[in-house]
């Protein structure tokens, strides 16, 4: 009976679409930031991944404590903790997937763009080690501001010679994540049953969700879903807001962040069918990268997908967000060949 329970409690906590597949091969995951306000929730939900074998957790301070305390947790990885520039390359050899929630985060009054000069920098070190130490390895960027350092990272990796576009990912699930919960709340439905594809980018009115593909569909007025849209726009904001100056969100983005690790791992595990929404290299609109359904595989994107048909409000909020998306995108790139 005990262990029943303590299977149906581990599955009820978990009780997402994910984490279902077999645990199959060894593969090592690398969080960088591990110790941060997003590391270690994040930590702790990959340590319940039963996908994961080795579980490297690298931050500046702090990681020894926190990598041990994960360790403790009885699920299938082993956990090492790694502090300081000169362990990370321990950290990162041999992974397989490299997790970035490094870098400072927003406080209320500032947008994403004003982490830019700082967290610039953070990535592109913690990216030229990828390039060095796990040349092959898929890459989930979360630091802020997104829209930006998936460029700046794509920059570094070509300038290593290492780039490889199915293998770099913005992450952008939080946004898909709080869709799916508002849409939930208006049209009355259980949230954890509702999808909505979210396109564009990681920044206020770049973040386009697409409630005309909902599902399950609600008949929601066009006012509902201009609010619904513009409270999705601004979630960021709101937790940054609700947590006054203590950081931004950071447990809500722990579970997006590991939902897309996921998917990233049943893809390199030849799960077929594994679909996510996430920021990469595209060619479905003008613009160099964009966000929008990419279907996950051995090699990391297989195919991104196209957007499908819009609502003409959606296609009024697309034809808005480029500017933006593409001023974002240039100045990562730019600041890259600055830097040098
Ligand atoms: P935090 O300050 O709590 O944690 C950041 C961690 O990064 C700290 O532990 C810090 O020591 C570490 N760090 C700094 N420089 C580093 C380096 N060179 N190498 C390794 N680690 C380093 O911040 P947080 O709340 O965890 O947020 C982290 C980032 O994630 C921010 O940029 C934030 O804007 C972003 N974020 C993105 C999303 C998204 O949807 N993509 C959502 C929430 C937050
Ligand atoms: C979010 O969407 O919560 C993150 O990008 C953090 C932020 O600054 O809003």
């Amino acid at each position: 009976l005990r262990s029943a329970l303590r299977r149906s409690a581990a599955a009820s906590y978990m009780s997402i679409r994910a984490f279902a597949s077999p645990p199959g091969q060894q593969r090592k995951v690398a969080v960088l930031g591990a110790a941060g306000g997003i590391g270690q929730p994040l930590s702790l939900l990959m340590k319940l991944n039963p996908m994961v074998s080795h579980l490297s957790l690298y931050d500046i301070a702090g990681t020894p404590g926190v990598a041990a305390d994960v360790s403790h947790v009885n699920t299938r990885s082993e956990v090492k903790g790694y502090a300081g520039e000169d362990q990370l390359g321990a950290a990162l050899e041999g992974s397989d997937l490299v997790i970035i929630p490094a870098g400072v985060p927003r406080k209320p009054g500032m947008t994403r763009d004003d982490l830019f000069e700082i967290n610039a920098g953070i990535v592109k070190s913690l990216c030229e080690a990828i390039a060095k130490y796990c040349p092959n390895a898929l890459v989930n960027m979360i630091s802020n501001p997104v829209n930006s350092t998936v460029p700046i990272a794509a920059e570094v990796f070509k300038s290593k010679g290492v780039y490889d576009e199915r293998r770099l990912f913005g992450v952008t699930t939080l946004d898909v994540v709080r869709a799916r919960t508002f849409y939930a709340g208006k049209a009355n439905v259980n949230a954890s049953d509702v999808d909505v594809p979210v396109i564009g980018g990681h920044a206020g009115i770049t973040i386009l969700p697409l409630f005309s593909q909902a599902t399950p569909s609600a008949n929601l007025s066009a006012d509902e879903i201009t609010a619904l849209t513009k409270r999705t726009q601004d979630g960021g904001t709101e937790v940054v807001e609700a947590k006054a100056g203590k950081g931004s969100a950071t447990l809500s983005m722990a579970y997006a962040g590991a939902l897309f690790a996921d998917a990233c791992l049943k893809g390199l595990n030849g799960v077929p069918n594994v679909v996510e929404c996430s920021f990469v290299q595209s060619t479905v609109t003008e613009l160099p990268f964009f966000a929008s359904k990419v279907k996950l595989g051995k090699n990391g994107v297989e195919e991104v997908l196209g957007f499908g048909p819009l609502s003409d409000y959606e296609k009024q909020g697309l034809e808005a967000l480029k500017t933006e998306l593409k001023s974002s995108i240039e100045k990562g790139v730019k600041w890259h060949a600055n830097s040098k």
